[in-house]
């Protein structure tokens, strides 16, 4: 039997943030990162909730800590909105979604995407990092009331992040469709999710602002999935990697997912081949869409300018090394493991950092 739900309310479109003057708010708290205080936006869009008294936290930075969700805490308390307003990406909806948790008011939570990647505006997730470790926060009560998807905002994407963002979609799809939880409803939006992003990336990334809707959907549909069928051990990887070495979570799904597919093959070929035909990579035997999938995933890297490795990304492999022993018990500590398509055992995580750090 499988069970789907999911309380968001998507709003989406050119001007979508308009639904925000809606919403009823009398008072405005809007959480954002020092780049949305800056241009102005943060500005324009508290004027689209036509809220008579607003404060706006915009501290966030990526990867917010603990200690900075515990400051916006205190001062969310304080304030005392009925309409809380998350603006920018996974890190300001993280931030504001944990902030609401720990407060325990009674608000509208509103997630507005400015990147297509973490689907936070649709999850029961919050990713805090403390002590160089992200902790993911899981819970139904972290799931925004209301998501909205402007294409307005992304018009303007860097490159950068259109590529980085563009692939943690590609990996929640994909670890969401092979994951133990996986069902026939999150199977749909998995690959939906997959087959689209995949092909509006590279169009997306050359400057196609008319295909940036597409993959903005995509990452809310990768988050529906991903939020009931749970994540993989690229996930709990990238969390480990990225609490010590703060390389942007994107880019490290990027360098690990081939890794991990050929690790994971063992246990999920079969549905790793459905999702390559879906996304027209397939093959007529398993083993060859498989390995497609693998191929295709590694030219898509190529063609949006990530990294291969870790040391291309930055990081030291003498430090990773070093660390090894931090790193595998983070990751095995990481929820996302629970629910990869193998056991992820202590080996197999150390056979993926060889990958990666290119020692084989
Ligand atoms: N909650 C979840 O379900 C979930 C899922 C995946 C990832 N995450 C978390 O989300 C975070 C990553 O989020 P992200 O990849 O969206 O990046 P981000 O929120 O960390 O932002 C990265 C940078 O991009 C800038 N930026 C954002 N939107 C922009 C725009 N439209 N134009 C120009 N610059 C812009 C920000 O100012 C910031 O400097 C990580 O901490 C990750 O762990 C959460
Ligand atoms: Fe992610």
């Amino acid at each position: 039997m499988e069970e789907f739900f999911c309380k968001t309310r998507l709003i989406c479109g050119s001007g979508a943030v308009s639904a925000l003057g809606s919403l009823g708010g009398t008072r405005l708290f809007l959480v954002t990162d020092p780049f949305f205080a800056k241009n102005g936006m943060a500005h324009r869009v508290a004027e689209a909730a036509k809220c008579g008294q607003v404060e706006i936290f915009d501290k966030v930075q990526p990867d917010p800590t603990v200690e900075l969700a515990a400051e916006g805490t205190a001062r969310l308390r304080e304030f005392q909105p009925d309409l809380l307003v998350a603006l920018g990406g996974g890190s300001a909806m993280d931030c504001a979604k944990a902030m609401a948790y720990f407060a325990k008011g009674s608000y509208t939570l509103a997630a507005i995407p400015t990147t297509s990647g973490s689907g936070s505006e649709v999850t029961d997730f919050a990713i805090l990092t403390h002590n160089r470790v992200k902790h993911p926060l899981v819970d139904p009560r972290l799931r925004p009331d209301v998501a909205i998807l402007d294409s307005n905002f992304l018009q303007e994407l860097p490159k950068g992040l259109i590529a980085e963002t563009g692939f943690d979609v590609l990996t929640h799809s994909l670890e969401a469709y092979v994951a133990r939880d996986a069902g026939a409803v999150t199977d749909l939006l998995a690959r939906e999710a997959f087959s689209s992003a995949f092909a509006a990336l590279p169009a997306s990334y050359a400057g196609n602002t008319a295909v940036r809707l597409k993959v903005h959907l995509a990452a809310s549909l990768a988050g529906m999935a991903f939020t009931q069928a749970g994540l993989g051990l690229c996930h709990a990887m990238a969390h480990s990697l990225g609490g010590m070495f703060h390389v942007p979570h994107g880019r490290l799904n990027a360098i690990l997912l081939p890794s991990v597919i050929g690790c994971n093959a063992h246990a999920a070929g079969k549905k790793y081949a459905e999702l390559a035909r879906a996304a027209g990579m397939g093959g007529s035997a398993d083993t060859i869409a498989l390995r497609n999938l693998k191929n295709g995933l590694i030219r898509l890297r190529r063609e949006l300018n990530l990294p291969e490795t870790l040391s291309q990304a930055g990081v030291d492999p003498r430090s990773v090394w070093r660390n090894a022993g931090e790193i595998v018990a983070a990751t095995l500590a990481d929820p996302c493991c629970k629910s990869n398509p193998m056991e992820a055992e202590d080996f197999l995580v150390r056979r993926i950092l060889e990958e990666v750090t290119g020692r084989v």
